[in-house]
Formats: structure tokens, sequence, C-alpha cells
């Protein structure tokens, strides 16, 4: 049963960077069970206009639903990367503030049908978008090993990746692969049990990075998203992963560049202009009282800036 059991991460934190006095049109990436968006709501004035999207179409009927009634909330089933797009779709030239609260919501990590968890059997599946034509069972009945092997490297970090994706090439001769405890038990088969359970988690992340395409997806969305800032608007990302967290961090800081002309030219010819300050110089994370009360906030990350 759907219900909003996702307790929202950094809420007071994320929501203090985002929201500024004046009306304005904010865009919430990653809408989920609207734990932030009811937040921005709450403290966007009436003439003030939230646009919501979530790739997933349970995430979008559910919050569609809850915000039925409300009037400045508009909610799309894109992908953000489509931000461009549903600005124009919107007539909105700039956002005031941009958010997006990466990964998967807590109702996806338990919904047994998404396959999203190591620890139920379900079908290896890992799309948070069904329209996407592969799955993660696609992946590995059919990739090489090679392949399998530069996927779980470099999306799981996984240390063990070339002895598990020969093993699932082995494994996959007797049996195709189909559920999500049959790869487990492929992963256990060639692991120390004190490294097991790091182990499901890394190469299910890669999988789930690799079918959805989510490192591509987040380079696009925060390109975009810088362009469609207004002057003093701010963007606010929560990452969970070093990968995500990475990739927020260079772009954010590519853009506060003046000057990228290699370090031999004696005059800059780039012409390269700085659009981002930094506010969070250090990422902003959660206290350990956050943390003990909801645990699928201990690898949070903050950051935020602000368009010059
Ligand atoms: C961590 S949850 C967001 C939870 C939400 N902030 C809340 O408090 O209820 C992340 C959500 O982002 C969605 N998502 C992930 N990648 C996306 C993408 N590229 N475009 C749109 N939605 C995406 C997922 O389907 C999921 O519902």
């Amino acid at each position: 049963m759907m219900n909003d059991h996702h307790t929202p991460v950094l809420l007071e934190e994320s929501l203090n960077f985002l929201v500024m006095g004046r009306p304005g049109f904010y865009f919430d990436g990653t809408l989920g069970f609207g734990g932030h968006a009811q937040e921005i709501l709450k403290r966007i004035n009436s003439e003030s206009t939230l646009v919501a999207t979530d790739i997933d179409l349970d995430a979008f009927k559910y919050s569609k639903e809850k915000f039925a009634d409300e009037k400045r909330f508009k909610v799309y089933n894109f992908n953000f990367s489509q931000i461009d797009l549903i600005a124009k779709i919107e007539s909105i030239k700039s956002f005031d503030g941009i958010f997006a609260d990466l990964g998967v919501s807590s109702f996806q990590l338990d919904n047994i049908a998404s396959g999203f968890t190591y620890r139920t059997e379900a079908n290896l599946d890992l799309r948070m978008d069904k329209k996407i034509v592969i799955n993660a069972a696609d992946v590995v009945n059919s990739f090489s090993e090679d392949e399998l092997t530069k996927i779980f490297f470099d999306f799981g970090e996984e240390r063990n990746s070339k002895l598990i994706a020969r093993k699932i090439c082995e494994r996959r001769k007797e049996k195709k692969i189909t559920t999500t405890l049959d790869l487990s038990e492929i992963i256990a088969s060639v692991t120390p049990f004190k490294f097991r359970v790091k182990t499901f988690s890394k190469i299910f992340q890669a999988l789930r990075i690799y079918v959805n395409d989510e490192l591509e997806t987040l380079r696009v969305f925060l390109n975009k998203s810088v362009d469609l800032l207004t002057s003093g608007g701010k963007i606010v990302i929560l990452s969970y992963h070093s990968l995500e967290d990475r990739i927020v961090k260079d772009i954010f800081k590519y853009e506060t560049l003046d000057c990228v002309c290699p370090k031999d030219f004696p005059v800059c010819k780039c012409g390269k202009v700085p659009r981002l300050k930094i506010l969070t110089k250090k990422p902003v994370t959660p206290s350990e009282g956050e943390i003990r009360l909801n645990v699928r906030a201990r690898s949070a990350k903050l950051r935020a800036a602000e368009r010059i």
C-alpha cells in the first residue's frame, strides 16, 4: 500500500537556503511524497508557484492527489533533466529556487514491486521510470563480463567487480537471473560474510545508476538549472553517495570560475563569466539527532549555491 512514510531529510536546512521572501517560481525536481514540497508551499506566499516533478509514476500520482487543492502547485511526471521543457510549458523564464533530493524514496526501497532492494525477493528491475527500455535483469543477463565489471567499478566503486561479473556470466549459462535474490545469492557466493551487506548495496546501486542513467541525468539537470536560475536565485541539492556529490561539487565549482584558460596562457581568452556563488563551503550534513530518528539521512550531503 502507498503511504507517505518517507521522512524528508535536512528539511529545515534545505528550506532555509532555498526560499526567499519575495514572490517567485520554485522547482522541486524530486517530488517523491512531497515532504520537501509541502514545506516549500508553507513558506512561499500566495503569488508564488511551485513546479514539481517525479519520474516515478506512483510518486507522481500520489503527490498529485495529495496537493489536489493547492492552486500554487503544478506537477509533472517528467525527468528532472527536462526542467527546461517544463519551464517552457509553464511559460516560466527563470526560477527563484531549484531543489533536488536525489536517489530513491523510502517507499521505492520498501516497495517489493520496485525491486530496489536486495533484502526481499522481487523482479530484478531497478527502473524508476517503467518506460525505460532495459531493466537490471536485462543488463546482468546480456552484458559482457567486461561491461559488467566496468558498471560495478564505475558506479558501485566495488573492488571485487571483476570476480562478481565473472560469477554472474558463469551462472547465467545455467539459469537466467531474474530476481533480486538470484543476484544477491551470486554476490554472496564470492563475498566474505562480513562484507556482504556493503557489497550487495554497491552492486545494486551500480545497476540502478546504470539503468536510470542517473549521473548523466544529474549533470544535464544541474547545467540547465544554472541557466534557468534568476539572479539571486538559489539551487539546493541533497545527495546520498560520493559519485553524485562529486558531480554537484564540481559543477558548482566550475560555475564560480572566472577563467578556464590553460595555465600557460599569458592572458585570458576564454571569456568565462562566473555564474554561481557557493553558499556551503563544506556540505551540510544531518545532526546525530536527525540520523537517530531517520537512519536513511546518514549519508546525506547538502550543497547550496546562489546565481550571481
Ligand atoms: C529521495 S526521494 C524524494 C523525497 C521527497 N523529497 C520527499 O521528502 O518526499 C527521490 C525521488 O526522486 C525521484 N527521482 C529520482 N531521479 C529522478 C529524475 N531524474 N527525475 C525526476 N525524479 C527523479 C524518485 O523517483 C524519488 O521519488
